[in-house]
């Protein structure tokens, strides 16, 4: 399996991720050509079908990143992961390997109770509950969370800085509703001194760690349905549509 971000081979990546990186990568991986340098290339858990493994290198690496590697998440802790798709429930998953209590939201109640089955404590419906950082709070004695998964962007990050507690931490992963957010507070993330911490996928080193993670655990990646590539409009129309939990593959 390639390893998604050329230049970050252990810590911080040497240059930014450009869009053809992810595209060589995805093209690569569809293909199964793997003949790139060995520094590229990582082994995958033997237990785990092509289409689980194929949710690892992009989803599953950025939410070991942001949980684990940068959140050092610990048993006792409290974990709030924004949605359903990929990378909240790698790290819903990472944050209960842990030891963690973990959050869901979702805009869906039945995502919701499958979230539920896969492990989560908590389940909050964001278009029902729209201000779901008072829910968190209540659920943690009033304190806030110790770390939120923040997916949205513009219309979500000043709630994730409402929901942590003081010293907490926000992992930006997602810019799905825009990346300009005028409603945070900053006099909050001041006060509160909370970390604002930015993920770009990860390493080749934390994909390895994740994979050894995943293997002791044999932890199985949420997959929604696979395709088969005649059929990719129809995955892609599920994706466009939100009607997926966890990863869509399409089969070459
Ligand atoms: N930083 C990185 O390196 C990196 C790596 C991978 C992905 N990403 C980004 O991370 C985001 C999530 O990735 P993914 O694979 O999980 O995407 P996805 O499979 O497309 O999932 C999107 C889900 O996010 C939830 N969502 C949408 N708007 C929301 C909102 N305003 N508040 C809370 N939840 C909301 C919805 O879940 P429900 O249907 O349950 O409500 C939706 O189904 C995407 O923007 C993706 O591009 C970033």
């Amino acid at each position: 399996m390639r390893h998604i971000h050329p230049t970050m081979v252990d810590g911080s990546p040497a240059a930014p991720l450009r869009r053809e990186h992810a595209w060589q990568s995805a093209a690569r991986a569809a293909s199964r050509v793997c003949r790139d340098r060995r520094e590229r290339t990582v082994s995958v858990p033997e237990y785990l079908t092509d289409p689980e493994a194929a949710a690892l290198p992009c989803a599953g690496v950025t939410a070991w990143h942001a949980i684990v590697e940068e959140g050092r998440v610990k048993a006792g802790d409290t974990v709030v992961v924004q949605g359903t798709g990929g990378v909240p429930l790698f790290a819903l998953q990472f944050a209960k390997l842990h030891g963690a209590t973990v959050i869901v939201a979702s805009g869906s109640d039945e995502k919701l109770a499958c979230a539920k089955a896969l492990g989560a404590d908590h389940g909050i419906n964001y278009r029902s509950t729209p201000n779901w950082e008072e829910t968190v709070r209540a659920i943690t004695g009033g304190e806030g969370a110790d770390h939120v998964l923040d997916v949205g962007g513009a219309a979500t990050l000043g709630r994730s800085v409402n929901a942590v507690r003081t010293g907490g931490r926000v992992s930006i992963v997602g810019i799905l509703s825009g990346a300009r957010a005028s409603d945070l507070d900053l006099i909050a993330v001041l006060q509160k001194k909370i970390t604002l911490q930015g993920i770009n996928v990860g390493s080749r080193a934390m994909f390895e760690a994740m994979n050894r993670a995943l293997a002791a655990g044999r932890v199985r990646p949420a997959i929604d349905g696979v395709y088969p590539f005649e059929d990719a409009v129809n995955a892609l129309r599920r994706l466009e549509q939100g009607a997926h939990f966890g990863k869509i593959v399409i089969a070459f």
